[in-house]
């Protein structure tokens, strides 16, 4: 049993140095740096994003004309504000750490689009997380089957009855059943928890929380033909887009209320709200100042953080936006929902107006590719008949003008 203990705690050894060593492997301290530290502004030779291509950064004047061209870059990394710069905030990294920035970014090899070779297919696949779970699965097996070949061969030595590995497991299920049932609970808990975890961080694309009422844009939007503005009506003239109060549904549902008891249900809470009973009462817009109102809580789908500000009727009314550009085809889903970049790259009016989302939806990323591609109309606009002039000069013979060329880039227009 001692034995079979220690042979039990070397597997478990083994297997935690071995998902170890797959974190190394996959992702250098550099590379782990870089990409939560840097590649929200930088890229690895794909041009300028927001700041400088990084692989252009030892190059710089900026650098180059000093005596430590290293030693500067860092202090740089450190504190732009030292050298005049506000748009890179300063990174708390040691020079150790920036080192390792430039030595994976030195390494790094952009990946070409047209021309895939099989070894970097082998390369993406091996971080794939299934993957890993079948590499970790076999190498298991395989070490169960060493395992129990080297207890035989003790066993055998000590001329004691060898077992196969189906009787060894058959034992050790016996022996173990509690065991083996409350660590497959734990297992499955906790595989749930990291999984709402991970779903809750960061991932915002196809987020479509249940809403207190079975709402359909499609039935309204699509089938009804309402327009979104009518219910949405602040999206053109303010920063919030909002959600209609029950008094924009009541333009209807006084009187619409519903084919069947599943509609009747649904559109009685909208009664509900105005203190009300579809079946009883009647609905009387003179008395609406009496009635005793709760407003239906719908939740919030869209979100942005607080330090980011966004502004619809800059978008839709200045810059000509359709909603679906942003939002997806909402005239065919039911209730509000986060639409994915894939989504919104399939929309028509992103197509004509070359427009092709990299970054996932909702991130800055995602912003930032569309100011680098959206020409903005500035014939006919009375926003830009005072800047247009101006514009026009200090980029002499350009014909198109993208949103970032007009200050789409600018930290300050879109952070407080
Ligand atoms: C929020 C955006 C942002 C982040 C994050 C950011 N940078 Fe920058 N970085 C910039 C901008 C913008 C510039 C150009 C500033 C200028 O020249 O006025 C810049 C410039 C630089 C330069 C100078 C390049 C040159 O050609 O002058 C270096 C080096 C640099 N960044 C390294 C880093 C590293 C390393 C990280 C991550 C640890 C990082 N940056 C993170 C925005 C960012
Ligand atoms: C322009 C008119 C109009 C407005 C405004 C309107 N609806 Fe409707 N709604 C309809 C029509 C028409 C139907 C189809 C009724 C039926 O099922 O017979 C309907 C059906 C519904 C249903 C039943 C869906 C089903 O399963 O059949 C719900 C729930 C509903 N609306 C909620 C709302 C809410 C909430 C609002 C306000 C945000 C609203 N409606 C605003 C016209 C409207
Ligand atoms: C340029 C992209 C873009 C366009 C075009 C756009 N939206 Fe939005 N919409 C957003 C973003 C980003 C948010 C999140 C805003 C926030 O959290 O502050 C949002 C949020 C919303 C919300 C949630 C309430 C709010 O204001 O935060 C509604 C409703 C909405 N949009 C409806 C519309 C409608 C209707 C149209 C068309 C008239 C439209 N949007 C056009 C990007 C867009
Ligand atoms: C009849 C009224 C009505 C019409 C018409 C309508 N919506 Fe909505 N919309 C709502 C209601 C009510 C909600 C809140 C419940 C939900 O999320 O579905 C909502 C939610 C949304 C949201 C998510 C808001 C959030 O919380 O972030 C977006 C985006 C949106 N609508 C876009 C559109 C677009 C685009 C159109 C036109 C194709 C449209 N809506 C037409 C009533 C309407
Ligand atoms: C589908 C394209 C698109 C997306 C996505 C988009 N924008 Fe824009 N944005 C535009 C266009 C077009 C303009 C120019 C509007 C105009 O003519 O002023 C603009 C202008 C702006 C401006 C004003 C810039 C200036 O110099 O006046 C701000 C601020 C802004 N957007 C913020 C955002 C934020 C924040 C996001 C992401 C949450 C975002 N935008 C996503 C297309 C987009
Ligand atoms: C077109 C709009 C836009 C511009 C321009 C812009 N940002 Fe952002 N930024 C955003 C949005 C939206 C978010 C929130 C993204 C999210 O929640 O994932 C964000 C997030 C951030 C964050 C938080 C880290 C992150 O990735 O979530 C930092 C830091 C930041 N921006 C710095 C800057 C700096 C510095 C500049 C100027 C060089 C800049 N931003 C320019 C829209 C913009």
């Amino acid at each position: 049993m001692t034995l079979y203990k220690r042979f039990f705690l070397s597997q478990f050894v083994f297997v935690i140095l071995f998902f170890l060593n797959i974190n190394l492997a996959a992702q250098s301290e550099g590379e782990q740096i870089f990409k939560s530290n840097c590649a929200a502004c930088h890229t690895i030779g794909g041009g300028k994003l927001i700041g400088p291509d990084a692989k252009e950064w030892l190059s710089s004047d900026r650098f180059v004309s000093t005596d430590d061209p290293l030693g500067t870059l860092v202090k740089y990394v450190q504190n732009p504000a030292d050298f005049g710069v506000l748009e890179m905030p300063a990174q708390a990294l040691t020079a150790g750490e920036i080192k390792q920035v430039l030595d994976y970014v030195d390494g790094y090899v952009p990946e070409v689009k047209e021309v895939v070779t099989s070894i970097e297919v082998a390369e993406e696949e091996s971080t794939n997380p299934v993957i890993i779970l079948l590499i970790v699965t076999l190498i298991l097996f395989l070490l169960i089957l060493v395992l129990v070949s080297v207890k035989n061969n003790l066993k055998e030595s000590l001329s004691l009855p060898t077992e196969t590995v189906f009787e060894s497991f058959k034992n050790y299920v016996t022996i173990n059943r509690n065991k083996i049932i409350i660590g497959f609970v734990l297992f499955i808990s906790l595989m749930y928890l990291l999984y709402n975890l991970m779903m809750g961080v960061g991932v915002v694309e196809k987020y479509q929380p249940d809403q207190p009422i079975a709402f359909s844009h499609e039935l309204h939007a699509g089938l009804n033909g309402v327009d979104c503005n009518y219910c949405h009506s602040s999206a053109k003239n303010s920063a919030h887009s909002g959600v209609p109060s029950a008094n924009v549904c009541m333009n209807c549902h006084a009187v619409v209320k519903g084919g069947d008891d599943k509609a009747k249900n649904e559109i009685g809470k909208i009664w509900k709200s105005f203190g009300l009973d579809i079946e009883t009462d009647d609905f009387d817009w003179n008395k609406l100042d009496t009635y005793q109102q709760t407003p239906i809580e719908w939740i919030r789908v869209h979100n942005l953080p607080d330090h980011a500000y966004f502004n619809h009727a800059q978008h839709v009314t200045v810059g000509g936006l359709e909603c679906q550009q942003c939002h997806g085809n909402m005239q065919e889903k039911t209730v509000g929902q986060v639409a994915t970049a894939e989504e919104l790259n399939k929309i028509d009016y992103n197509i004509k107006d070359g427009i092709e989302f990299d970054h996932p939806t909702l991130t800055m990323g995602w912003c930032i590719d569309c100011h680098r591609q959206k020409e903005v109309d500035m014939e006919g606009n009375d926003y830009y008949t005072e800047m247009h002039k101006n514009i026009k000069e200090k980029h002499e013979g350009v014909e198109n003008f993208t949103v970032d060329m007009i200050g789409g880039l600018e930290c300050g227009k879109c952070h407080y």
